[in-house]
């Protein structure tokens, strides 16, 4: 589908502090483009064909011979998107102190948020339960193996998560660190041989960013970025997780032409939208991971909860509870889901020479749609009310608060690498 341009809504917003993510634009794009999405029918969830479903475990001690394992895969296929928060009274397995990787924005602890209850949930599917995030069974899993995360700053947002679960058990080195506000870094866990890395891509394909004298991006849809793409050999399994950037304004290449632009005002150039754009990135980027053999999780789109209202007002995701059921994915969320669960359906159909391809979609977007109350808001900053509270704050509805929602989305990613490795 297309986007009705509204270039003037963009432009006419001064935005003074512009921060390195990308949320703020997100948040002006949900106030500008909201309504043309509401006509989106919400079908895909109901069509479960691209659904991953997960077994059913009712505790981590469990004896997993093949034979009890095909046993529960029989009986108990979930689907896991489909399902509620419920309260746990247990709590995360790290803290704000304990762990030293979260970037400071999303320690929400450490910058002084005041309530506590978003870290007594856990997410609870009809049809089954999710086991609490086991750190031995993870590195097991991925014992003599490299797992990389590729993408924006959900990815950074996912792989921080992972490395404070894991840190639990057993103490990551960290052996390599590079760029600017560590977008590229590797550990590694000598307890099991394992070594985790994440590589900045928020296009996954190639291109430039915008930067200080860049308005927009450039994308070229028809080849991976090189900064991951020529050392794909060395990961086993591949987490890409992107989205947000392809809102922003950007010209867009395929072989060597321009293919089109999206709210590229002063441009002479046709304004495409991003949807197809992302589609096809998607896509190049999936092919290319599975024709190296290499597995790969794509996590699915992040909702964020500006709900309409100003990133820089008082309460612009100020919520303490998840929603209960009954929210459904509608707009962005719905529509950039769909084009990632397609693609994973699509690209998994290829002929790969008879070779088994592991690829499947991480699909949180529904889960998280419903945690209003996961993420750092004005905490983004620390102690944001410590002089009294003013009339504007800056508020992250975008990231994640960690510990948080994403240590599930990392609690279902064991359960994929499972079905696996049996
Ligand atoms: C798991 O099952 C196998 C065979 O069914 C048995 O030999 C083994 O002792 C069991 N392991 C545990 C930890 O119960
Ligand atoms: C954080 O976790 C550590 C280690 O489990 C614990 O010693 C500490 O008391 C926790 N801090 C808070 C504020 O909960
Ligand atoms: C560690 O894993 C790598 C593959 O990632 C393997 O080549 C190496 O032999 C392993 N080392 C040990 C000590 O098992
Ligand atoms: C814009 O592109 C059209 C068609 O390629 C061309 O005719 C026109 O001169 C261009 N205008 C500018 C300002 O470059
Ligand atoms: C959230 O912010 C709004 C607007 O400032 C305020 O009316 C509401 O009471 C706040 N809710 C909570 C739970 O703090």
């Amino acid at each position: 589908m297309g986007l009705k341009e509204q270039p003037n809504c963009l432009s006419q917003r001064k935005i003074s502090v512009f921060i390195v993510s990308a949320f703020i634009p997100i948040a002006l794009f949900r106030l500008c483009f909201y309504n043309p999405f509401s006509a989106i029918d919400d079908t895909i969830l109901q069509d479960s064909t691209a659904h991953v479903v997960i077994t059913s475990y009712s505790s981590s001690q469990e004896n997993e011979t093949q034979e009890s394992y095909d046993r529960i895969k029989e009986d108990s296929l979930c689907d896991y998107t489909k399902g509620k928060w419920v309260k746990d009274e247990m709590g995360p397995l790290y803290n704000g102190s304990s762990c030293g990787t979260i970037k400071d924005g999303q320690n929400c602890f450490r910058h002084g948020r005041p309530d506590s209850g978003y870290l007594y949930w856990k997410w609870k599917p009809n049809q089954c339960d999710i086991p609490r995030f086991d750190a031995n069974r993870f590195l097991d899993l991925m014992r003599n193996k490299h797992l990389a995360f590729i993408g924006d700053s959900m990815a950074r947002n996912q792989l921080e998560s992972l490395i404070c679960l894991l840190s639990t058990v057993s103490s990551p080195d960290l052996v390599y660190r590079n760029g600017d506000d560590n977008k590229f870094r590797k550990w590694r866990f000598e307890s099991h041989n394992v070594t985790v890395s994440v590589y900045w891509s928020p296009f996954l394909v190639a291109g430039l960013e915008k930067s200080g004298n860049l308005d927009h991006n450039v994308l070229h849809v028809d080849r991976v970025d090189e900064r991951w793409g020529n050392v794909l050999e060395r990961f086993d399994t591949v987490v890409v997780s992107v989205g947000h950037w392809f809102l922003h304004p950007a010209v867009y290449y395929e072989s060597g032409s321009v293919l089109g632009c999206h709210s590229c005002e002063a441009r002479n150039c046709t304004e495409i939208g991003f949807f197809d754009i992302f589609r096809k990135a998607i896509r190049t980027t999936l092919k290319a991971v599975a024709r190296n053999r290499r597995e790969v999780i794509l996590t699915t789109f992040s909702p964020s909860h500006f709900e309409g209202r100003p990133w820089d007002s008082l309460g612009a995701c100020n919520m303490t509870k998840p929603y209960e059921e009954g929210k459904v994915l509608e707009g962005l969320d719905l529509e950039m889901r769909r084009i990632e669960m397609e693609e994973v359906a699509a690209v998994r159909e290829e002929d790969y020479k008879g070779a088994e391809v592991r690829l499947e979609a991480l699909d949180v977007t529904a889960i998280s749609v419903l945690r209003p109350d996961g993420h750092p808001g004005p905490y983004m900053y620390e102690f944001p009310f410590k002089n009294g509270v003013p009339e504007r704050v800056h508020n992250d509805c975008l990231h994640w608060c960690l510990p948080g929602p994403v240590d599930t989305w990392n609690e279902i990613m064991i359960e994929m690498l499972r079905r696996w490795r049996v």
